[in-house]
């Protein structure tokens, strides 16, 4: 079980970047950040992430001891924890929490959770750090986004971001035991049990191009197998999935 040493304050720039300046002057694993509000939130891709007060923005410092293509699979872990804390915070939601490829989290199909995985790799090739940047919409959720968004709120449930953080700190520890006890395979099955779009005809945005097909499977690496119009199957590491219109 991590031995998280949680630290809160009222408002930061970035959870993440407070995380990356204490990562780079030798904080130990275990270090979590949690702020009430972030002046300069970052979501993935470059693009900004709202942080208005009563939402959770939480930050973790991992020095796991595995190549970056197996610390990338740790979104997935944290996707199935966020969903247990969601679990364990709004009890009549459950059945309605499911998990986005690769590392969103939906309630009745709109995103109410992102996260972030950001990693400096040593000059052996190992990992120095990897940091974790979870948001969680517990009071608001931004109005103009690409694809539909939600809180707990509007589902009538009120959590404060400490409570939901120590729900959340809790099943992190668990499946970080776990994924280093046992690797990738349990982690894959839970998010492969709360999957969202698994047989169905998808649309993959990729940076600058997009893929049409079946989402046929997660592979053991993490990666969504694609099966294309002419039947082959490609696998995809990054992009934003869509159901097919
Ligand atoms: C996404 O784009 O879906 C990922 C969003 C991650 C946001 C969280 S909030 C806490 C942490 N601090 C940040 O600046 N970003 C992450």
């Amino acid at each position: 079980m991590t031995a998280w040493s949680l630290q809160a304050f009222d408002s930061l720039d970035s959870t993440s970047e407070e995380v990356r300046r204490r990562a780079e002057a030798g904080a130990p694993e275990g270090l979590a950040v949690l702020a009430r509000r972030q002046t300069a939130g970052r979501g993935r891709r470059g693009r900004s992430w709202d942080s208005p007060e009563g939402n959770l923005f939480l930050s973790l410092l991992l020095r796991p001891r595995v190549t970056p293509a197996e610390a990338a699979r740790l979104s997935f872990l944290v996707a199935v924890a966020v969903t247990e804390a969601l679990d364990l915070a709004a009890p009549a939601l459950r059945g309605q929490v499911t998990c986005k490829w690769p590392n969103d989290v939906l309630v009745a199909g709109a995103k109410i959770a992102g996260i972030l995985l950001e990693s400096r790799t040593a000059p052996d090739g190992g990992l120095d750090w990897v940091i974790v940047g979870i948001g969680v919409n517990l009071a608001h959720f931004p109005p103009d986004t690409p694809y539909a968004a939600t809180a707990l709120s509007a589902h009538g449930v009120a959590v404060l971001p400490e409570d939901f953080a120590g729900w959340l700190l809790a099943r992190l520890g668990y499946w970080l035991g776990r994924w280093r006890s046992e690797g990738f395979a349990p982690v894959r099955e839970a998010w492969l049990a709360r999957a969202q779009g698994i047989g169905r005809e998808v649309v993959v945005r990729l940076p600058d191009s997009e893929l049409r097909g079946r989402f046929a499977a997660l592979d053991e690496s993490g990666a969504l197998l694609l099966e294309l119009p002419d039947g082959s199957r490609q696998a995809v590491t990054a992009g934003d999935v869509f159901p097919a219109a």
